[in-house]
């Protein structure tokens, strides 16, 4: 059996995790569900949940992974029987899931960093059409998510030292820093603080139902929660990590790229006074507008900088879904791990495919029947989401119920003597206790009733 690896030092983790969590949902999704909930008041709800809710979940999964040494069914399975493995299984299904669809958006974000670079895309005179054809030509998605998928799995079958670990050590500070020169300059741009107003300055009447749904998905979405991705790196993490101050600086990363991304895109959107309400377009329909106005050669620098932060974010994402379900082969099937990762890999391009289709290449992807009644990409990305709430739920539950909380305590003084007697301990027993299952519980039926139209709440 090959040894199974840990990630070199705290570093190491932290930056992996992060990449995990820093992604698409951060600056693809985040900015434009800002921007349809009002701004500043989604932010302060994503960031509410974000220390609140997530943070104890975030904690319990990578001590469940840490205390186990396995993989997201072996974990859960060694600590807490059979039934409970189910809980893995089901989150590792997620996980393939979301690959999928992940994949194809990553895959148009980096044709698009391609087609910016050598100069093409900037002379489109109409980026609302050229995406809507660009989403249906079938052979450029699929080489351009296949190259994705392939860049992916060449890392992660390096294992998790020389693979994982040494592609987010390079492709994170590269990400911020990327980041920080675009926002950078796009507070240069007329109208810049009108966008930032729009982003800082809450609204509290803009709060409804939706923005708290929307900023609860997005939370669990964005620190990649409750399908086991923490348990699966945290079975690799060592134990005089302190696992407390990991997570916190996990979850201020991600937050941090959020709230960056925003600081990016809104002064950009306001200053060619496009709404802000364009939805999953604003990246790839308003954005490029926004380029092709800065020149023919700031542009293409700009806009290519962007797409090559997008593909950066959303490849240390992707290593880490993947990661997923080949830890729980390799752990449990005992398979060589390259093997593993390049079987899998094809798999899930392959599950991507109706989401490629979907987008009007075949109508019945376009526009599933009944209940459903939207395409395949944002039914199945939707379905991830409550299954990461629930998921999240069902962790506090086991944690509380069958694994008991004063082995989650045992494991979190690894690395960290002080725990017993602090603030946190107690913090952490409420939140997972009480807090977490409740809100998450209920929140998620609440989801799922308003979701499918049910009317047994609404
Ligand atoms: N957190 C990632 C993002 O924000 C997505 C993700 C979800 C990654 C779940 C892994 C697991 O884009």
């Amino acid at each position: 059996m090959e040894l199974r690896g840990n990630f070199t030092s705290r570093i190491g983790f932290i930056l992996a995790a992060a990449g995990s969590a820093v992604g698409l949902g951060n600056i693809w999704r985040f900015p434009y569900l800002a921007g349809q909930n009002g701004g500043a008041a989604f932010l302060l709800i994503y960031l509410i949940f974000i220390f609140l809710l997530c943070f104890p979940v975030l904690v319990g999964e990578i001590a469940i992974g840490r205390s186990a040494g396995r993989d997201a069914y072996g974990s859960y399975s060694l600590l807490g029987g059979k039934r409970w493995g189910y809980l893995g299984i089901f989150g590792i299904l997620a996980g393939i899931f979301i690959l999928s669809f992940y994949n194809v958006v990553a895959g148009w974000a980096f044709g698009y960093f391609l087609e910016i670079s050598f100069g093409n895309l900037l002379g489109e005179p109409d980026f609302g059409k050229f995406f809507g054809n660009y989403v249906n030509d079938i052979s450029d998605n699929l080489w351009f998510s296949l190259g994705f998928m392939v860049i992916t799995a060449l890392i992660v079958s390096r294992g998790i030292q020389k693979g994982v670990e040494a592609a987010n050590k390079i492709m994170m500070p590269a990400l911020y820093t990327i980041l920080i020169l675009l926002i950078l300059y796009s507070l240069t741009l007329p109208n810049a603080w009108a966008g930032v107003r729009f982003y800082l300055v809450p609204e509290l009447n803009e709060i409804n139902s939706q923005t708290i749904y929307d900023g609860l998905k997005q939370a669990f979405f964005s620190l990649s929660l409750g399908m086991g991705c923490l348990i699966t790196y945290g079975s690799y993490v060592g134990k005089t990590q302190n696992i407390i101050k990991s997570a916190a600086i996990i979850s201020v990363a991600d937050a941090m790229v959020a709230f960056l991304a925003g600081f990016m895109i809104f002064p950009m959107v306001f200053s060619q006074n496009i709404s802000p309400t364009e939805g999953p377009a604003l990246v790839f329909i308003v954005l490029p507008d926004v380029f092709r106005d800065m020149g023919p050669l700031l542009g293409r620098i700009i806009g290519g900088s962007f797409f090559l932060l997008l593909c950066f974010a959303a490849l240390t994402s992707t290593i880490s879904l993947l990661e997923v379900p080949t830890t729980y082969v390799v752990d449990q099937l005992k398979f060589r791990r390259t093997r593993v990762v390049w079987f899998l890999a094809l798999l899930i391009f392959i599950l991507g495919l109706p989401t490629m289709f979907s987008q009007g290449m075949i109508p019945a992807l376009n526009k599933l029947p009944f209940y459903l009644n939207r395409d395949w990409l944002s039914f199945v990305s939707d379905m991830c989401d409550i299954s990461l709430t629930v998921g999240g739920c069902l962790m506090c539950i086991f944690i509380v119920r069958q694994w008991k909380i004063h082995n989650m305590d045992a494991e979190l003084v690894n690395g960290n003597p002080g725990y017993m007697n602090s603030f946190m301990r107690k913090y952490l027993h409420v939140m997972i206790t009480w807090v977490c299952p409740v809100l998450l519980g209920g929140l998620s039926v609440l989801i799922i009733d308003r979701y499918f139209g049910l009317g047994v709440f609404f």
